[in-house]
């Protein structure tokens, strides 16, 4: 059975809310005054990194993705689903990244235009890949199409550094917890795809020292009031549309022989410990009420998705989870010592 999308259906599985990966610009202008002055052997060197370009190879166009085993229907959607989730989140970052190697083409500023365009290389890659595995699913998403339908999110420069920073490395230990989990336990490796991973993280790990770099190059930005503020809310948010995706998503992961309350747990332990090298504080994620009110959040928001056509309770239970939100974005955090140096 295909499920083809033509011009008016949404793409299978992508239900609206907020959740559903979304697609940025930014601002251009700002974003062509980077002064790379201030981490030029950073930059080259990350430049030539990505020029050696060392996945050329990984990315066979025609190695096979097709199943390797039947799915139960719901786990075949819970398969789906993550495969469509992934794939448009891959494709927003290809154009975001693609949009800002134009610009900054046009602004005068090849070598950034050129660093924007090796990363929005490996996206196009990296989509095009998970595209693949829904062709062998029987989907086919028609990506431009569903690019020029979706509304595009406008950020401040400074929340993309931070918020692709973040995503860049969320992406990386995503990958790569699930590639050694299944290297543990290849029995539950059903589908292909998933060996690719290990490469794969490899280039959302540069990405985010990319973005790391590119933070830097902007002074203030991860010092003082504005570095504090920034680091706690995009850790938060990050952190909290992961775990509530992740939830959401639990049967993929428990198809993978996978715990995704530990999986979530653990990414974000991993994502914060990498976050000290690029932020000046991060969270204290043990030892804190930090896991606990994931927990109370996940199962409110649970409650809240049930409770369509409940006013009433909708209200209740919105204002729980405001109250949840809050103490949880005021959860302490420890200063980091790598970047103020
Ligand atoms: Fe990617
Ligand atoms: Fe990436």
């Amino acid at each position: 059975m295909t499920a083809t999308t033509t011009s008016t259906a949404p793409a299978p599985h992508l239900r609206e809310d907020l959740l559903t990966p979304r697609f940025y610009t930014t601002e251009i202008a700002k974003a062509a005054r980077t002064n790379l002055d201030l981490q030029r052997p950073v930059f080259e060197a990350m430049l030539a990194e990505m020029e050696a370009d060392y996945n050329r190879e990984h990315f066979d166009r025609k190695a096979p993705l097709d199943r390797l085993r039947a799915l139960a229907p719901d786990q075949k959607t819970a398969y789906e689903s993550y495969l469509v989730r992934s794939c448009v989140s891959e494709f927003s970052g290809f154009l975001l990244f693609k949009e800002l190697s134009r610009q900054l083409q046009k602004a005068s500023r090849p070598e950034l235009s050129r660093l924007f365009n090796l990363m929005a290389r490996d996206e196009a890659r990296h989509a095009g890949f998970l595209n693949r595995a829904l062709v062998a699913e029987g989907i086919e998403i028609d990506l431009p199409s569903l690019s020029g339908k979706r509304p595009i999110t406008w950020f401040p420069l400074n929340w993309v550094l931070y918020s692709v920073y973040l995503s860049e490395k969320i992406g990386y230990w995503r990958y790569i917890l699930i590639d050694r989990h299944l290297k543990a336990h290849p029995e539950n490796a059903f589908a292909p795809l998933f060996d690719f991973f290990e490469p794969w993280c490899q280039d959302e790990n540069r990405h985010g020292d990319i973005f790391n770099m590119l933070i830097r190059c902007w002074p203030g930005l991860n010092r003082g009031l504005r570095g504090l503020l920034l680091s706690r809310f995009f850790l938060w948010s990050v952190f909290l549309t992961h775990s509530l995706t992740v939830c959401e998503r639990g049967d993929f992961y428990r198809l993978l022989g996978m715990d995704p309350d530990r999986f979530d747990e653990e990414v974000m332990r991993q994502t914060n410990r990498t976050a000290a090298r690029a932020f000046p504080v991060v969270f204290v994620l043990d030892g804190s009420r930090y896991f606990q009110l994931r927990d109370q959040l996940v199962d409110t928001y649970r409650q809240l998705k049930a409770s369509a056509g409940q006013p009433l309770r909708q209200l209740g239970l919105r204002a729980r989870f405001g109250w949840l939100l809050l103490q949880q974005f005021l959860q302490p955090m420890q200063p980091c010592t790598e970047v103020c140096a």
